[in-house]
Parts: C-alpha cells; structure tokens; sequence
C-alpha cells in the first residue's frame, strides 16, 4: 500500500478566486512522505498563494526545477531563504543565458539574477544537478534529461542561447517528475518542451507497464502544427492514460483539441488553487 499522493497548483496563468495567477508554474506535492515544490512561479506569487492555501513552503523537503525558464524560477528568492536547509534538484544548464527571439526582438527568458543569486548562496551541499533520471524516494522519481525520440516534436518556440537567435536552445535541462501511486504513474511536467510524448515515453522506459493515472502540468503546445497536433494524439490514444490536467502553457486551442481526442479523461479546468488526490 502506498501513501496518497496531493497535488496542489500553486501558481498557474489561471486562478480560483481569491488566488493570484501570472504566466507562471507551481506545483506543491505530498507524496510518499515527501512534501515537494515543483518550479516557483515567476514572481512571489505562488508563494502568497501557498500562504492562502494554509502551505508552508518552508516544511519543503526539496525543491525541483523543471528547468530554468524565467516562469518558473521567478519565485526561488521567496522560498529559498524560509527554508532550514533547501535542497535543489535541477539541471546545469537551467542557469544558462538564454533568449525568446521573435521578429528579430531578443528577449532574455532565462533564470532571473535575483534567483540565481539566492542558488549561489545556497550551502554546498544544497544544489543537485541532474544529469541523469534520479529517485528522490522509492516512489518518486526525476527524468533527467528527456530524449529527443519523436521526429514530430520540437521545443515549442523560437528558444535561442544567443540574443542574436543563432544557436537554437534545446532546453537540455527539461524534466518531470513521476509519482507511482496505488494504481498507476502521476507524472507532473513543468512545460515539456521536450515534447509530451518523449516524456512519457521516457517515463514509461523507467517505470515499465503501469498506467498514467494522470499528466499534470504545462505541455506547450500553443505553437504546435496541425501536424503534431495529429501525431500527438495519436501517440496519447496508443497509451494508456486516464487523466490529462493542462496548465500554464498548453495553449487554449490545444486544449480544445486534446479535449476533443480524449474526452472525459481531459480535465481541462484546472488552475491555481485546484487540488487533485490520487
Ligand atoms: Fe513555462
Ligand atoms: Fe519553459
């Protein structure tokens, strides 16, 4: 018997009322006696929604970088300093400069300084870079790395190293994170540029023959080709997935044909403040 899972978003572009919401992810997670935080939102923000939700951010046994886009590492200078001793799961190259290009216009979407400034005053010991999939406990698990299997999925926007747009960004430092619950995989994604289907294949290379119970998490697709729309869904239908909860930036039109394709197993209205047991 293993121990109930809670997912509780934190921070979305979206929020109950009450609750403040920006373009930005956080997850809080209670799983296998582990009290987690996924991403921090890109401002303070997430962290004075925890508050109304009675979360204290402190009680985190560590927090996990999906990777270091701006939206979702905004919020460390707010939790950071509240813990005893943080411990920090994330990639190298989420501290790495790097820019949206659009139309020529460069604009830095990289860690904030604030936020890597409260990283580097972090003790030794309290950073952990993940190179490779990592067990925070017998029952949760990082991806590490995700391959780049499927020839159908990109990065999900013009992502570039240098302002000048020329060294393309392949967001190296994408992870999730995997739960196994009673009955199957809760995995949680942070934008999944690595492609959703990349991920929970790698997901399923690592926890063979279980079911997803459920995908919680950005998955943007708002710039997805008709195309990849297609082959998505295809690959999600050949998969055995129970549950969908899109955030952040899924993108409203991919939502709407996600829902479409799987039916009641979309649940397309989460946003700040839902919380989700399994
Ligand atoms: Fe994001
Ligand atoms: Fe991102």
């Amino acid at each position: 018997m293993k121990h109930c899972s809670k997912i509780t978003v934190l921070m979305d572009n979206r929020a109950q009322p009450g609750l403040l919401a920006e373009h930005g992810l956080s997850l809080w997670i209670e799983a296998d006696g582990m009290k987690l935080l996924l991403d921090a939102g890109q401002s303070g923000a997430f962290a004075r929604n925890a508050e109304s939700m009675g979360i204290r951010l402190a009680d985190a046994d560590a927090i996990i970088l999906s990777h270091g886009h701006y939206d979702h590492t905004g919020g460390l200078p707010d939790v950071l300093p509240a813990m005893k001793a943080p411990i920090i799961y994330l990639h190298p190259a989420a501290l790495q400069p790097r820019f949206s290009v659009r139309e020529g216009m460069a604009k830095p979407n990289g860690m904030p300084m604030a936020a890597s400034a409260a990283l580097e005053d972090l003790p030794v010991p309290g950073c952990h870079w993940v190179r490779q999939p990592v067990r925070l406990s017998p029952c949760i698990g990082l991806t590490g790395p995700i391959p780049r299997e499927t020839g159908f999925e990109d990065t999900g926007g013009p992502f570039f190293l240098d302002a000048q747009g020329t060294q393309p960004d392949m967001i190296d430092d994408d992870m999730a994170l995997w739960i196994e619950a009673d009955n199957g995989l809760v995995v949680c994604t942070g934008c999944c540029h690595a492609g959703l289907v990349n991920t929970l294949r790698w997901v399923q290379e690592q926890r063979p023959g279980l079911p997803f119970l459920s995908v919680i998490g950005g998955l943007h697709l708002a710039a997805a080709s008709e195309g990849r729309m297609r082959e998505t869904i295809a690959a999600l239908r050949s998969m055995d997935i129970r549950q969908l909860i899109p955030l952040h930036c899924t993108g409203d039109a991919a939502v709407a044909q996600l829902q479409e394709a799987l039916g009641e197993r979309m649940f397309a209205t989460a946003m700040g403040g839902s919380v989700f047991e399994y």
